[in-house]
């Protein structure tokens, strides 16, 4: 495992009212890193999905619950959502967009799009009757440039 310059766990229970919660303390956690506002802003959006998903599809019926862990490490944020709710039958069928297993028309399947668009990586482990782990990382794209400069001056 990488060095962890800094961290952070949060475990709640899968209510609605903790979705907030979880973006909040996220985007205060990583405003560390040199991010902009917008891209904070698809962080909580890629949080806010992970944990929604949490609270309506892992527990059908009741609560449980739920951990957030974020780390930064060389300068790359990495958050962890876990829950030990039903499990996802078919990942890679999940993270298609537009699927969704929900009967509610809200519900248009694109959490994991969301994601994976603003994040940039995303990877779920999951199953059935275990529950989902849904890992994202994310760097700000100013460190991102800079390091990409670098490499091409040192070529
Ligand atoms: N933590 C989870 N536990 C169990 N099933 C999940 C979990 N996360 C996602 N899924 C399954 O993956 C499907 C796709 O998730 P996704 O977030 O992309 O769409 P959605 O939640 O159905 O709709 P939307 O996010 O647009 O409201 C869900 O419909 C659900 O079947
Ligand atoms: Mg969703």
């Amino acid at each position: 495992m990488s060095r962890r310059d800094n961290h952070l766990t949060i475990e709640m229970p899968s209510r609605p009212e903790n979705v907030g919660v979880a973006r909040v303390s996220l985007a205060a956690f990583a405003s560390q890193l040199d991010f902009t506002l917008a891209e904070l802003e698809e962080l909580k959006v890629a949080v806010s999905e992970a944990v929604t998903n949490c609270v309506l599809h892992a527990y059908p019926g009741r609560t449980g619950e739920v951990k957030v862990e974020a780390w930064i490490s060389e300068g790359e944020l990495g958050v962890r959502v876990t829950d030990w709710g039903v499990g996802i039958e078919d990942v890679e069928q999940a993270r298609q967009a537009a699927y969704t297993s929900s009967q509610d028309p809200d519900h248009l399947g694109l959490g994991f799009t969301f994601m994976e668009n603003f994040m940039d990586r995303v990877e779920v482990w999951s199953q059935p009757g275990a529950g989902t782990v849904v890992t994202m990382t994310k760097r700000p794209r100013a460190a991102a440039l800079q390091a990409a400069n670098g490499e091409e001056r040192r070529a």
